[in-house]
């Protein structure tokens, strides 16, 4: 979606919000416990931050729950989170459906398992016909990952005589990023104190706001989310230009 469309709910809030769920293993370890165990805390926060976003206008959540980077961690750990996110469509699922949740999944699925791939193919199908909530969740998801992939199948569609050079700007880029479908976000929200994006969303953000906030995500509640999503609305978009 073109930059200058400033996506705002009728109180000025953001339509679309995206973020980075940081902080689960600093959580468990200021609690004595293994890490796995702050990832399943995080887990169950999601749905509390899904529910908020009706009434406070968001029409579409994006989280990041794994990065193309994240295969650097213990083995342990990968395949511990990689259990949670099956246990997660499993027990969600129908909650989500119940609830008028349209989930997705970004990034790149070729190096995830199969049976997972297959779970969330499954919950995409049965929910794609909601439309309360657009809930995206970035798994295996890096955006020069994104990037890349997205001109890899670019150059193949002018490799087939299908789209020429001279077609390339940056609308047509963004019909190849797995975020086609999605309007770019209005705020991004990153908990745990780390103000950096490590990887997220770096198309789509150009013109973001961002909110750093200090809390571990498993301890972000959706009042903390209103606060932060009304303090949006305060914000002077400008998107480059000058106001009159
Ligand atoms: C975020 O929490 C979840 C994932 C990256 C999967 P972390 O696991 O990064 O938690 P910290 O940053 O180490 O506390
Ligand atoms: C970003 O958090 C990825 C997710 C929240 C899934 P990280 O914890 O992986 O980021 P860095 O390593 O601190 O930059
Ligand atoms: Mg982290």
């Amino acid at each position: 979606m073109a930059a200058d469309a400033q996506e705002t709910t009728s109180s000025g809030g953001p339509k679309h919000v995206a973020i980075i769920m940081d902080g689960n293993g600093r959580w468990a370890q200021s609690r004595g416990r293994p890490r796995l165990f702050g990832h399943q805390a995080g887990a169950q926060r999601v749905r509390d931050i899904v529910n908020a976003c009706p009434d406070l206008g968001v029409k579409y959540l994006t989280i990041f729950a794994f990065s193309t980077e994240n295969w650097k961690r213990t083995q342990a750990e990968v395949s511990g989170l990689m259990a949670l996110f099956r246990l997660y469509i499993v027990r969600e699922a129908r909650a989500l459906h119940a609830e008028g949740v349209r989930v997705r999944f970004i990034g790149d699925r070729i190096r995830l398992d199969e049976k997972l791939v297959t779970m969330m193919d499954e919950l995409e199908l049965l929910t794609a016909g909601n439309d309360r909530v657009h809930l995206t969740i970035a798994l295996n998801y890096g955006g020069r990952d994104e990037v890349t992939r997205a001109a890899k199948r670019l150059a193949y569609e002018i490799e087939q005589g299908r789209l020429s050079h001279k077609d390339v700007d940056a609308e047509t880029l963004s019909r190849f990023l797995d975020t086609h479908v999605l309007p770019d976000p209005d705020l991004v929200i990153r908990t745990s104190g780390e103000a950096r994006i490590s990887n997220f969303l770096l198309w789509q953000s150009a013109y973001a706001e961002y909110e750093f906030v200090d809390t571990l995500w498993p301890d972000f509640t959706p009042e903390e989310f209103a606060r932060v999503c009304a303090s949006y609305a305060e914000r002077d978009r400008r998107f480059g230009a000058v106001k009159a």
